[in-house]
């Protein structure tokens, strides 16, 4: 199998790698894991007053393709509304990287990665 080349530039230079404190009230972080391959993805969000992410980071323990992944939806992510970052999905990212059928579960990972991160944000906010 061989990594489109979107995959192998998020890859070789992924953006957004690191943390964010993940108990400043403004941080969302959200850790997934992958059952079939036992992959491992953080993703955390910063949003700003306004409900509009400023920040976004992650670590992932995994494929290339999760790392593009993660990679990728760090970018997507920042500028977004809460709103508008769940709507990102996981069909969106494979697109995107051109992932094969094998690993699709790798961008699913990305927007269940996502979804956890908002959910840890507004859990803070008592939504
Ligand atoms: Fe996830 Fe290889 S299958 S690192
Ligand atoms: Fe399992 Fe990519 S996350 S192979």
């Amino acid at each position: 199998m061989s990594y489109s080349n979107k995959v192998i530039d998020h890859y070789e230079n992924p953006r957004n790698v690191g943390a964010l404190d993940k108990n400043d009230p403004h941080v969302g972080t959200g850790m997934v894991g992958a059952p079939s391959c036992g992959d491992v993805m953080k993703l955390q969000i910063k949003v700003g007053d306004n409900g509009v992410i400023e920040d976004a980071k992650f670590k992932t323990y995994g494929c290339g393709s999760a790392i593009a992944s993660s990679s990728l939806v760090t970018e997507w992510l920042k500028g977004k509304s809460l709103d508008e970052a769940k709507t990102i999905k996981n069909s969106q990212i494979a697109d995107e990287l051109e992932l094969p059928p094998v690993k699709i579960h790798c961008s699913v990972l990305a927007e269940d990665a996502i979804k956890a991160a908002i959910a840890d944000y507004q859990a803070k906010h008592g939504k």
